[in-house]
Order: C-alpha cells, then sequence, then structure tokens
C-alpha cells in the first residue's frame, strides 16, 4: 500500500495544536487532510476555535464539528496549518494553486505561527516553476495582466470550464509563468506596485516552519532561518 505523504504531513503539523488554540485551516488537498485530523481531535476531547481560508474549508470544519468563529470574536490566531504550491530552504512560498491565496494571506500574517505542510514535489532550489497566482480586480483586467507580463512573465487568466475562474472574493486569478524567480523579494515588491493586483501568491517571511512528507514514510521538518 502506497503511503499517503500529503496525510502524512498534515497529520503531523496537527501535533502542534494544543488545547485552547485558535486555529487557522488552509486550504488544498494537503491542508483537508489537517482539518480531517482537527475534526477527530476536536470529537477526542480537543478544545480550540478556528477560522477558514476559504468557503470549502470552511464547509469541511462545519461538517466536522470544529467550531468555527468570526474574525470579529479573535484578535489572532496561535496557528496556521495550510499547504503550499513550491516552497524553497527559506521557506518563501508559492500559493494560490487552489485561489485562496488573500484569505489564505490575512490568515497566515494574523497568526504567530504558520506551519506549511506539502509533499516532497513541493520542495525546490528556486521558485517559479509552479505559475505563480496572482488575484486580480476584473475591472480593466486586461490593463492589469499587461503589467503584470512587463515584469517578465507569461500571465494566463485561470478558467474554470467556459468561464473566467473567479475567488472566493470575486476577483480573477492570473497565473503568471516565470520559469526561475531570482528574488522573490523584488518580484512581490513589483506586484504590490500594480494597482490592479489585489494580492500575489509569494509569501515571504511568513511561514516559520514546513513539513514536508517524503513516499517513504519520512517526513523532513524545514524550520525558517536554517537556509541561512
Ligand atoms: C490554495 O489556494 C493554495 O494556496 C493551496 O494551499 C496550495 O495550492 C496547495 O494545495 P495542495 O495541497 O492541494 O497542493
Amino acid at each position: 500500500m502506497s503511503i499517503n505523504v500529503k496525510q502524512l504531513a498534515a497529520e503531523k503539523a496537527v501535533e502542534y495544536v494544543k488545547d485552547g488554540m485558535r486555529v487557522g485551516l488552509g486550504t488544498g488537498s494537503t491542508a483537508y487532510w489537517a482539518i480531517r485530523k482537527l475534526g477527530e481531535r476536536v470529537k477526542e476531547g480537543l478544545q480550540i476555535t478556528a477560522v477558514a481560508t476559504s468557503v470549502a474549508s470552511e464547509e469541511q470544519a462545519r461538517e466536522l464539528g470544529i467550531p468555527l468563529v468570526g474574525f470579529g470574536d479573535i484578535g489572532s490566531l496561535d496557528l496556521t496549518i495550510d499547504g503550499a504550491d513550491e516552497l524553497n530552504h527559506d521557506l518563501e512560498l508559492i500559493k494560490g494553486g487552489g485561489g485562496a491565496l488573500l484569505r489564505e494571506k490575512i490568515v497566515a500574517r494574523n497568526s504567530t505561527r504558520m506551519i506549511v505542510v506539502a509533499d516532497e514535489s513541493k520542495a525546490v532550489h528556486t521558485l517559479g516553476k509552479f505559475p505563480l497566482p496572482v488575484e486580480i480586480v476584473p475591472f480593466a483586467w486586461e490593463w492589469t495582466v499587461a503589467a503584470l507580463a512587463k515584469l517578465g512573465c507569461t500571465p494566463e487568466l485561470r478558467r474554470s470550464g467556459d468561464a473566467l475562474y473567479k475567488t472566493d472574493n470575486g476577483n480573477y486569478i492570473a497565473d503568471c509563468r516565470f520559469g526561475s524567480i531570482a528574488s522573490a523579494a523584488e518580484l512581490a515588491d513589483s506586484l504590490q506596485n500594480i494597482t490592479g493586483v489585489v494580492e500575489h501568491g509569494l509569501f515571504i517571511g511568513i511561514a516559520a516552519v514546513a513539513i514536508v512528507g517524503k513516499p517513504d514514510g519520512s517526513i523532513e521538518v524545514i524550520e525558517r532561518g536554517q537556509g541561512e
């Protein structure tokens, strides 16, 4: 029987969750397993409150009986567990493959600690092979996409069947193929300077720990600062 490496990493991350914590629930096929395990632990008596980064994760949490609270009811979070599309050894991430990058970044930035859960295929030397998701407002999207292209990428508006994909916030996603990102920090600055960009999928200086599952059943724990 082959090992589910996403489940392996996600369940390890859930060990960091303790009674009384306020927890951010990520989005995607790896975060799914973390939410599932948290649901099990809540049934066994774990006392937590949580907020979700997407409608899908919120629905999953609700079905599992994980107590969800409004953002106005808690000041910040202790811990967020979320997936990534790519991560390097400095714990710089590309996120947004599932389209939830804006909510994910808001939640992660308001957490004392963000733990990334991923399978080995997500760990890369240089970010950029995965097209960088950039959330943009629908108004004048053609101009925003043209401005993105000037940064040296090939942007493509994400589709969902015949229609353009819309995020939970009603925006579009431009998937930007950079090939290789020499400096994630410089690129993040440039992206933030484009009016029309709501948020981009580069997470820099946000994740504290990455838990990477491997097909042989082992786990690599990468802490930020380790690569320096
Ligand atoms: C959702 O918008 C993304 O940021 C996900 O966290 C990321 O795409 C990882 O998803 P998987 O765990 O499904 O690969």
